[in-house]
């Protein structure tokens, strides 16, 4: 993780956040975290501990339990990312289903491993939990979307689809 620097909240984030906050009970302000690290996440892509330490401050939370949100769900980057960050489910479904193959096939095709970005920064790969779409296993996620019934082939055409886009 970076050093600490200080980061401020912008009035757009302020706004997005309060529109959660109200969703809430007054005393439970800190229900607001996931949303509150998402819209902060959005600007960069990913997480410093400066952000963290901003949500906390506005949340009026501990920063320990900022960082326990932030560290446990795997949608938080807490680096900087490539412009798309694959991820790529290797729990028990997939697993079964021959995710291993299209692990392979996609650290072959990007030639990185997991936790690694491409050299032109376009492709991050991530191991990731149970995305919870066990019944269309093997299974990967990216750029917001679902893909299941994993295929080399399909893989190749999710790739070739994301490098158009840029
Ligand atoms: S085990 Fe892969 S989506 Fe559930």
């Amino acid at each position: 993780m970076e050093q600490l620097i200080t980061f401020e909240l912008t009035p757009k984030m302020r706004l997005d956040i309060d529109a959660w906050v109200n969703k809430f009970p007054p005393e439970k302000k800190s229900s607001a975290v996931i949303a509150a690290l998402t819209i902060v996440q959005n600007q960069e892509n990913w997480l410093s501990l400066a952000m963290m330490n901003a949500v906390a401050d506005y949340l009026h939370m501990p920063q320990s339990a900022v960082y326990e949100v932030a560290t446990f769900y795997s949608m938080y980057n807490l680096e900087p990312t490539g412009q798309y960050r694959i991820d790529v489910c290797t729990n028990v479904s997939c697993m079964l289903c021959g995710c291993d193959t299209i692990v392979a096939h996609l650290k072959e095709r990007l030639n990185i491993g997991f936790g690694e970005t491409t050299k032109d920064g376009r492709f991050t790969l991530k191991e990731v939990e149970c995305l919870a779409a066990c019944g269309g296993a093997p299974a990967l996620q990216v750029d917001g979307q679902y893909h299941e019934h994993l295929t080399p082939e399909k893989v190749d055409a999710i790739l070739a689809r994301l490098e158009a886009k840029a």
